[in-house]
């Protein structure tokens, strides 16, 4: 008996995909180093056509060549520990897919390392959590080009397929350039998730909503522009009820968010490639403000503030207006993200492919979503597309959108009401459609106290001047 495939990492998701995998006709040898994942992973598996393994040697020995093996353990350490276990047993031309949430650099790194000995490491992203898993994720492959095509068939038949029956699945780049796009991905999400929360708030905490009135909005904005996984999960949170108290179980939930790490990873990697990330950076330090419940709840007793009071005679309207603000912030924050991505691959020469990108998160991902059939587009009409915000189908929308977004995050900061992910959507937007920015100032002040030089308006760029300005 050979094993078309071998996963290392039995967790939730390690098994789920090994399900998927199994269920699209391959068979598996599976393994953990954690006994007891071991068995519950027999019992499982039982009747697939999946051996659990009970030590590498036993995992590996009946592995077809070249091997294929997926490993699906937490990222950092234990990748570079499996990855040491592992070297005396593969050989030339044997391919190791990480499937985790890697950070990229060290996809690269291994990559790298990796291909000295002849072995074809791919870091790919996959999202879509358990039930994407099992049933069809997003999977974002980077890594050493010329492994994909001994994996690309087995991936692409894992993967979700879009409506057009396109596979989520796609040669993202090379080196990290697979986990790099996850990582924007996620921070994509975490901006998606801010925004949405805000949009909710005002509802909630303006409007003096219920939560089944919400979820009825939710609902109905799912069947729009809005469209999404995100917005359809928001809706049925708000409809359900705690088993326990009876009460919604949203009200049941504490106001503080958890993270693990890649929306700040990618807050850093706009850092350091300068790109004004703003709604992807602000979401991450909400879910930090967040995080310091019992201060805030302190200060609500002492810092003054307006009381959140809605006025306005046209309900329905005003949710229409709240609508228009988070789909204008939504595409601010996803003009961000492609921006983030085209640097990255101008530093890192990866030559990503932004119309595949869009098109492998169209479905199985977390941030699937119709709009990203019209970003799809936006690239595969101008590949070269300097940001999404350029494009006439965003543009316009923006344009549409505007009076409603600008009235719904003044009213918000009139009321109190913290929204940093639409504001500083906003304050993207403004700023990258300003011919004229105070940074003249900023500029004219380094050079009063630094000597660090500013370029003229009547001079050509690139040259640089000081003044002696007492
Ligand atoms: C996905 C998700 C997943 C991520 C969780 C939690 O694409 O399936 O992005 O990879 O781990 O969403 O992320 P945080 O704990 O950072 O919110």
């Amino acid at each position: 008996m050979s094993y078309n495939i071998g996963i290392i990492g039995l967790g939730v998701m390690g098994q789920m995909l090994a399900l998927n995998i199994e269920r699209n006709g391959y068979s598996l040898s599976a393994y953990d180093l954690d006994p007891e994942k071991q068995k519950n992973a027999k019992v499982k598996f039982a009747g697939k056509n999946i051996f659990v393994a009970s030590n590498l040697r036993q995992f590996i020995k009946d592995l077809e060549t070249p091997k294929k093996i997926l490993l699906m353990v937490p990222a950092g350490l234990p990748v570079d520990a499996v990855l040491a276990d592992l070297k005396p047993l593969v050989k030339k031309s044997d391919i190791v897919i990480d499937g985790g949430n890697s950070f990229f650099a060290n996809t690269t790194e291994r990559t790298k390392k990796l291909k000295k000995d002849g072995i074809y490491f791919i870091g790919t992203g996959i999202s879509g959590g358990e039930q994407g898993a099992l049933w069809g994720p997003s999977i974002m492959p980077g890594g050493d080009p010329a492994g994909w095509p001994m994996v690309k068939p087995l991936l692409q038949s894992i993967a979700a397929k879009a409506d057009d029956g396109i596979p989520c699945c796609d040669w993202v780049g090379n080196d990290g350039a697979g986990h790099f796009v996850k990582m924007i991905h996620n921070g994509i999400e975490y901006g998606d998730m801010q925004m949405i929360s805000e949009a909710y708030f005002l509802l909630e905490q303006l409007m003096g909503l219920g939560p089944w009135e919400m979820a009825d909005i939710f609902e109905e904005w799912n069947k729009g522009e809005l469209n999404s996984y995100l917005i359809e999960i928001t809706s049925k949170i708000l409809r359900k009820k705690d088993d326990e108290t009876g009460k919604p179980m949203i009200h049941m939930i504490l106001d503080t968010v958890g993270q693990k790490g890649t929306g700040k990873w990618s807050s850093q990697a706009a850092l350091d490639l300068g790109v004004p990330a703003l709604t992807i950076a602000k979401s991450v330090f909400a879910r930090i403000a967040s995080s310091y419940k019992e201060e805030r709840v302190a200060a609500s007793k002492i810092l003054k503030g307006p009381k959140p009071h809605f006025s306005t005679a046209d309900k329905q309207g005003f949710i229409e207006n709240i609508r228009k603000a988070l789909y204008a912030s939504k595409i601010c924050s996803y003009a961000q993200g492609f921006q983030l991505m085209k640097r990255a691959s101008e530093v890192y020469e990866w030559d990503l492919n932004y119309a595949n990108i869009a098109s492998i998160w169209r479905a199985g991902c977390i941030i699937r979503a119709q709009f990203l059939n019209n970003i799809k587009e936006a690239f595969s009409a101008e590949p070269n597309l300097d940001n999404l915000l350029l494009y006439p189908y965003f543009r316009d929308s923006i344009h549409e959108s505007q009076v409603a977004w600008r009235q719904i995050i003044a009213i918000s900061i009139e009321n109190g009401l913290p929204i940093p992910g639409f504001s500083s959507a906003i304050s993207y937007y403004d700023s990258y459609r300003a011919e004229l920015l105070p940074a003249r100032l900023v500029q004219a002040q380094r050079d009063f106290f630094g000597a660090h030089t500013y370029e003229r308006i009547d001079k050509p760029r690139g040259q640089f001047f000081h003044t002696e300005w007492e």
